[in-house]
């Protein structure tokens, strides 16, 4: 069936169609009832169903005799180790964890929260969590102790799983510290913490409230799978949103598996003992969805690469790892490729690699411009597919499903709807967009089974953030278009939410922590274009009435802010001192227009400007410290 009939079918009754797709699965009880409502009127799959996730990622491949097959690679140019982990070793690691975890007094329906690098350790920790029905809160490790602490004050984990320390290129970043630090600042106090001691760094514990792994282990009897309903929550992974606060993505356990495993075969052409690469972060959807849950449902080998696209040791880094693990299918975010790109634009690093497994590349995470996808298909010689989704899809929303129907790919383009969802491009009032019409980006409800279920501890955020601006529809936060051939453009985000290094990040959130700064009276925190983040953000402040700060030390002041309580990966680097901002006679700031002013996209002043003058004074800042493409002459 082509990609149009799957797709129709899709839509004209998506019980049958999501019945269909989950009977692939080994269910403990097949449900019944497939598609209904929760009592917050809130879409629920397979709401009488029973399963298993890690039971379904590990054991049942193990029972049909893939045992020997490698689960896991694990290819870490900044540790210099690699090892192969099988499907039968990966379910001896994971029981074991789940029974030290049962030790702990852990069971189904606690959470823990695990802050940890790319090591398998991670893995394991997620499918133990998943083996005990435990929710798994998993957190960025590039994130600052703040970022950590409102996390664990949210979840309330029994225990926090880590790891003694990180590696960033050479920097090896203790990871204790910042989980101890985290910990003081959190009003809620988990029981236990567990050390995973990595050789580049012993740290002690105090066998007080932490426990080394390794003790943990020792008298770990395996556990068995205990077998939970379909809306279990199997993880919470928090997401930037537009304030202070980020949101709790509820995922549940039987719409996600069903999506997956279709998803791995439909969207990306994945069969099982395929090795798939999917370049991203455990922190991150991308790591829960394509390094972990979703490989290993399908029974394919999954990399989990712990290093960079470049500067580990070089640009060749994924093509190394691609020839030597005979890698089908990469997943990266454009700004892999853009740092690849940048540092061998003629891909001569690629030239001592057979890359003859390599049959196709996938980007997501954020916008990828043409020159990007062109290079890359230039260079490989193979279908570069941009496609479009967010933490709270949990898959792909827009694609071209390559399992179904290789259709062309449009540069620019994220592709088509994908089976299940029904895209819409909106105005502010809900009626329809024409075509090149850019407008709102949404889902007609019901969404397909994988799809956040709520926001944890807050259903009324979620209909608030998500459902109540569009009735009928899922919101997106995303503005775009589609043309006359049906596919969608993603031109960006319509809140204050960026995307730096395909990390989503709010510059709400870091708007907050920039005005609490005493000499600070009001500031606009935006994201402007970076040729190789994609983008960064910047700071225009207003200072208080008789402040003589000086601007280049209250710029340090801010950025050494950021990086405390965010993190290094927010990558703020600058703040300029402005006299006003501009704003509309209500008194919002128009941090559109700042965008665009600084991105030097052309732009008419806003009828509802309270004194456009203000404009020219912020362009003529912009240009003086050199923020953005402000200097490019406006029209
Ligand atoms: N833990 C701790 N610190 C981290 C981190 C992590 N997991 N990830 C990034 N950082 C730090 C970096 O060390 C750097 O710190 P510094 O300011 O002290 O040098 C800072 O955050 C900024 O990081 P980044 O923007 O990533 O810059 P970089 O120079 O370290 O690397 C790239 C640039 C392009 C190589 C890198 O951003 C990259 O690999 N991008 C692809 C990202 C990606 O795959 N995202 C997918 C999400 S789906
Ligand atoms: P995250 O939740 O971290 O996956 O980030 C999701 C957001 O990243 C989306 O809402 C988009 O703004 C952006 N994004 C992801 N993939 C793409 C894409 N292919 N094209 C454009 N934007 C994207």
């Amino acid at each position: 069936m082509g990609y149009q009939a799957l797709y129709a079918a899709s839509m004209a009754d998506k019980a049958a169609f999501w019945a269909g797709q989950a009977r692939q699965l080994a269910w403990k009880r097949f449900p019944d009832n497939i598609l209904s409502q929760n009592d917050q009127g809130f879409t629920q799959w397979f709401a009488d169903g029973e399963l298993n996730m890690c039971e379904l990622a590990v054991d049942v491949h193990v029972a049909a005799g893939r045992g020997q097959q490698a689960a896991l690679i694990y290819d870490s140019p900044v540790a210099h180790s690699k090892m192969v982990i099988t499907y039968s070793q990966l379910q001896q690691q994971v029981a074991r964890l789940a029974g030290g975890l049962l030790g702990m007094g852990l069971a189904k329906g606690d959470s823990v929260v695990i802050y940890m690098p790319m090591i398998p350790e991670a893995v394991y920790s997620m499918l133990a969590c998943a083996r005990l029905g435990i929710i798994h809160s998993v957190v960025f490790g590039g994130f600052a102790p703040h970022e950590l602490a409102i996390r664990i004050e949210d979840i309330q984990p029994k225990a926090i799983l880590t790891a003694s320390c990180g590696i960033e290129f050479e920097k090896v970043i203790p990871y204790k510290p910042l989980v101890d630090q985290a910990i003081r600042e959190s009003a809620y106090k988990p029981a236990h913490v567990v050390v995973y001691q990595r050789p580049q760094l012993q740290v002690s514990v105090d066998h007080d409230h932490d426990l080394d792994w390794n003790d943990l282990l020792q008298h770990a009897e395996p556990a068995a799978p205990v077998p939970v309903p379909a809306t279990h929550p199997l993880y919470v992974l928090y997401t930037s949103g537009t304030t202070g606060r980020p949101k709790g993505i509820v995922r549940d356990t039987g719409g996600y598996a069903t999506a997956l495993y279709f998803s791995m075969s439909a969207v990306y052409g994945m069969q099982a003992g395929d090795v798939f690469w999917a370049a991203s972060d455990v922190g991150w959807v991308v790591g829960h969805s394509y390094m972990v849950y979703g490989p290993l449902l399908k029974g394919c080998t999954t990399v989990l690469y712990e290093g960079k696209p470049i500067k580990t040791p070089d640009a060749g880094a994924f093509w190394r790892v691609i020839s030597e693990h005979r890698v089908k299918a990469l997943f990266t975010a454009p700004t892999a490729i853009r740092a690849i790109k940048k540092e061998d634009p003629d891909g001569e690093l690629l030239a001592g690699y057979d890359l003859t497994c390599l049959e196709r590349l996938f980007l997501a995470g954020e916008r990828c411009d043409p020159p990007t996808l062109h290079w890359a298909e230039h260079m490989l010689h193979i279908p570069v597919i941009d496609h479009w989704w967010q933490t709270e899809s949990g898959w792909p929303m827009l694609g071209i499903m390559m399992g179904v129907e290789p259709l062309p790919v449009k540069a620019g383009s994220a592709g088509k709807p994908v089976c299940g969802y029904e895209v819409a491009i909106l105005h502010d009032d809900g009626s329809p967009c024409q075509p090149h019409e850019e407008g709102l980006v949404a889902v007609k409800l019901p969404l397909p089974p994988g799809t956040l279920a709520t926001l944890w501890n807050n259903d009324e955020g979620y209909r608030q953030s998500y459902l109540s601006q569009l009735p009928g529809y899922y919101l997106t936060g995303d503005g775009g278009y589609y043309d006359e051939d049906g596919y969608f453009y993603i031109m960006g985000r319509v809140d204050d939410v960026i995307n730096v290094a395909g990390h989503r990040l709010s510059t709400g959130e870091m708007e907050e922590m920039v005005a609490g700064h005493p000499a600070v009276a009001e500031c606009a925190v935006i994201g402007i274009a970076d040729d190789l983040r994609g983008q960064r953000p910047i700071a225009l402040v207003v200072l208080k009435d008789g402040q003589t700060i000086h601007e280049a030390d209250l710029e340090d002041e801010l950025v050494h802010l950021i990086r405390e309580q965010i993190g290094a990966v927010a990558y703020f680097r600058n703040a300029g001192v402005v006299k006003r901002l501009p704003k509309t006679r209500s008194g919002k700031i128009l941090r559109k227009t700042l965008r665009q002013m600084a991105d030097g996209v052309p732009f008419k002043t806003p009828s509802t400007i309270d004194d456009p003058a203000i404009l020219d004074e912020i362009k003529d800042r912009l240009r003086d410290r050199q923020l953005g493409n402000a200097f490019i002459e406006l029209v």
